[in-house]
């Protein structure tokens, strides 16, 4: 197929160079992925933070209420983002950065690689954080690879001057905690640029400030000071997110690209609180996420309630500019499938889309907790294949003000203001099964219960369909041994699992 004067992301410089004479059948892509982003915007009904360039998107977009990542991880996330498939498959199974070193198997067709075959110019500011280099090729970057990612991906001014060089995939680091690796700059790194000595200034940021007492706790985080504290310095780099978002869209209007790009908002995993960022649970891969068409205002401004994933967005670009997907092998086996479906149809009429999967292997290289999930309608099944090790935390999380709170007063008996203990998230049972309907926050395990095991079973054989499908090389995990090669089965351990 011959793609028509497409390209994703780069207006100025393309059509400079290629553009000439097409006129009405360009089509770009803007995709927006923010860093550890949840529902902490006016767009989901949390009236505290101001995100008014957010609410400005959503009402030229389908909102999606039900949209999932299908790891709550960043490299692996990503890495889902850019090829639709799951991280056990592309093979991203960790953090790419330093020691974790996880890259994708060098066989992968990524949507980068796919659009640069198709002579559409791809580009990327931001947060990358995928590998290796070869499978992601981007035609423009400016990254942490080879620039700070506080300049590249949160100085909001400098993202605008660098988007009206090119464009891209942006991907923000805010708001993400800072407080491990930049502590100076505080928990999240609400004070980088806020023109206080030492601190900098970021010339289009108009600083947005909360306090501990208006934020809304979400039901899976204590409701602590600290943790309120916390929540308060996370609201503040969502506004510069959100202005930041609000400059980059100015960009795109001013260099007339506004009619013919089709917009999506995303995040990559579960926001950096107990029960969140690298679990399965609802909190941890929950995501919000807007697509804007140019081209499909029929549903603008109303909220879909489709399971979707961010394995669709893929697909979804890849039909949005009318370029199949390849028909290949990863490694020598089985052709590739993609599992995810392009949005396109949703944005003209409400699908029947109710189930989608996950599938987290680990996050640090240190992080090894394998889990599968299927979350279905109201039923979310979890299947924690390691379940008898403790649930890892992560360095970033741990010296988080939330979690050293929730340590201290475990340690010293005080109350916890948390809805489990810290004993029930480190061990876990080998399959959870919720009814989201009557439990929202997850609590109740309905594995055990005679009067769930038609739903159990159900559940747990789509589960295993995905996963041989999408060649998890899990998928005889904790009992059993995947032989692949001649007739692949599982063969029992008969460890007692
Ligand atoms: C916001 O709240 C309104 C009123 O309760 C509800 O109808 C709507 O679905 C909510 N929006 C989102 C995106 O959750
Ligand atoms: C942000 O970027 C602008 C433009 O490059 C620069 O002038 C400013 O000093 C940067 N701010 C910080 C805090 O680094
Ligand atoms: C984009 O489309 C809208 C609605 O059709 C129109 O009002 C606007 O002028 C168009 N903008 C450009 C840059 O063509
Ligand atoms: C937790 O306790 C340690 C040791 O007593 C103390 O240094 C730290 O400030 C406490 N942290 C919080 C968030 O309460």
């Amino acid at each position: 197929m011959t793609p028509k004067c497409v390209f994703l992301f780069s207006w100025r410089l393309f059509c400079v160079l290629v553009c000439c004479g097409v006129g009405h059948s360009r089509r770009n892509v803007l995709l927006i992925i923010a860093d550890d982003a949840g529902f902490e915007t006016d767009v989901y009904n949390n009236t505290v933070v101001q995100t008014p360039h957010l609410r400005a998107l959503s009402q030229r977009s389908l909102i999606f209420k039900n949209a999932f990542t299908t790891v709550s991880s960043c490299s692996p996330s990503r890495s889902t983002i850019l090829t639709g498939l799951p991280q056990h498959q592309n093979g991203m199974y960790g953090l790419h950065q330093g020691v974790h070193h996880f890259n994708s198997f060098d066989g992968v067709r990524s949507l980068p690689l796919l659009l640069k075959e198709a002579n559409v110019r791809t580009g990327i500011i931001g947060k990358k954080h995928v590998g290796p280099g070869p499978v992601y090729p981007f035609d423009f970057a400016y990254t942490e690879e080879t620039n700070s990612v506080l300049q590249v991906g949160r100085n909001i001014t400098k993202i605008k001057l660098l988007v009206r060089k090119f464009f891209l995939y942006v991907a923000f680091h805010d708001p993400h905690r800072c407080g491990h690796s930049q502590p100076q700059y505080g928990a999240f790194c609400e004070k980088f640029g806020n023109g206080e000595s030492g601190m900098g200034r970021i010339p289009d940021w108009e600083p947005k400030y909360y306090s501990p007492d208006q934020v809304k706790v979400p039901d899976f985080i204590p409701d602590t000071p600290a943790a309120r504290a916390d929540i308060a310095a996370q609201y503040t780099t969502v506004s510069r997110l959100d202005q930041g978002i609000g400059l980059v869209l100015q960009e795109l209007r001013d260099a007339g690209y506004e009619n013919d790009t089709l917009v999506i908002y995303s995040s990559d995993n579960g926001i950096p609180f107990p029960n969140g960022r690298t679990n399965l649970y609802g909190s941890g891969v929950m995501e919000p996420m807007l697509i804007s068409s140019p081209e499909h205002r029929q549903r603008r401004g109303q909220i879909s309630q489709a399971y979707v994933s961010l394995l669709d967005i893929t697909p979804t670009i890849l039909d949005w500019l009318s370029l199949p997907y390849p028909s290949y092998s990863i490694s020598g086996g089985d052709p590739v499938q993609l599992t995810g479906r392009s949005l396109l149809p949703a944005l003209i009429s409400e699908p029947a889309w109710v189930t989608v999967y996950a599938s987290q292997s680990l996050h640090e290289v240190t992080m090894y907790y394998p889990m599968r999930s299927v979350h279905q309608g109201p039923y979310r099944l979890l299947h924690n294949m390691h379940y008898r090790m403790p649930f890892p935390i992560d360095q970033d999380f741990y010296v988080s003000p939330t979690f050293q709170d929730l340590l201290n007063r475990t340690r010293t008996g005080q109350p916890t203001a948390w809805f489990k203990t810290l004993n029930e998230y480190y061990y876990r049972e080998r399959w959870e099964l919720f009814d989201t309907c009557s439990d929202p926050t997850e609590r109740r395990n309905l594995a055990g219960d005679p009067a769930y095991a038609q739903v159990l079973e159900s559940l747990r054989a789509q589960l295993f369909k995905w996963q041989w499908r999408t060649e998890d090389p899990w998928v005889c995990e904790p009992d059993g041994v995947l032989e692949a090669k001649l007739e692949p089965k599982c063969r029992p351990l008969y460890n007692g699992l």
